[in-house]
């Protein structure tokens, strides 16, 4: 499994500053064409035809047919989108650590994008004011990934997994697993910023993205 860890991350706290830039160089490397893949995969989606068992039920995803003309050659990809991972951390289990999921009955459908968490996305209401304080590169950044960050809810620990898939069906086999934890120092920003579908196609492994509670929701030390 590889961890793909963004800058700002927890973890990356606790890395040597070495490993740091590392990622760091590798975010710089990756992430035009994360953004691309977020922003311009024009994809058709359809219900995928299988469900997957797993120990909380069954999960029915959607299938992602790639048709932007840079994409075009790859192949399909099986998403899984917002896959509860926790129970909802609303009411006594705020500010407790995660909750197993209860299991679900029948199917469920993962086939939307979950909300993000509670969070404090930078102020960008007035661009002469942003590009006092950010590059401009950061701030069309920062644009680009606004809309994929509007649907919050404190009910929002989801993944999401993308997995290649070929014809109907997911493509037999084992893969590497590619976990994206997503940065911006636990302040906001979400799994959904990354559509992992082209990154699974083209690299034939998994994706996973998740969201984690950010902000007072998420670092309270005190109960
Ligand atoms: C926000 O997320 C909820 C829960 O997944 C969903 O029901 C709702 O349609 C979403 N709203 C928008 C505007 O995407
Ligand atoms: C943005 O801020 C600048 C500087 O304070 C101000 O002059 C300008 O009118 C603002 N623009 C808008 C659209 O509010």
């Amino acid at each position: 499994m590889v961890l793909w860890i963004f800058p700002g991350c927890p973890l990356s706290r606790t890395l040597s500053s070495l490993y740091y830039y590392f990622w760091l160089l590798l975010l710089v490397l990756s992430l035009p064409d994360l953004i691309t893949a977020t922003t311009t995969s024009q994809t058709s989606h359809h219900f995928s035809f299988h469900t997957v068992n797993t120990k909380y039920g069954d999960l029915q995803g959607v299938r992602l047919q790639f048709s932007s003309s840079s994409a075009k050659h790859l192949d399909p990809v099986t998403a899984y989108l917002g896959i509860p991972y926790a129970s909802p951390p609303v009411n006594a289990y705020r500010f407790m650590p995660p909750v197993a999921p209860s299991p679900w009955g029948g199917v469920h459908f993962a086939v939307n994008l979950p909300p993000a968490c509670p969070q404090r996305f930078p102020d960008i209401s007035n661009e002469t004011i942003a590009l006092q304080v950010m590059t401009s590169q950061r701030y069309h950044f920062l644009l680009r990934l606004k809309p994929h960050l509007t649907n919050q809810s404190e009910d929002c620990l989801y993944l999401n997994i993308y997995v290649p898939s070929t014809g109907e069906e997911i493509r037999p086999g084992k893969f590497a697993i590619v976990l994206v934890i997503h940065g911006e120092s636990w302040e906001w920003g979400s799994g959904n910023e990354f559509d992992g579908g082209i990154l699974a196609s083209l690299g034939n492994h998994i994706v996973v993205t998740f969201n984690y509670r950010l902000g007072i929701l998420g670092e309270s030390e005190v109960p």
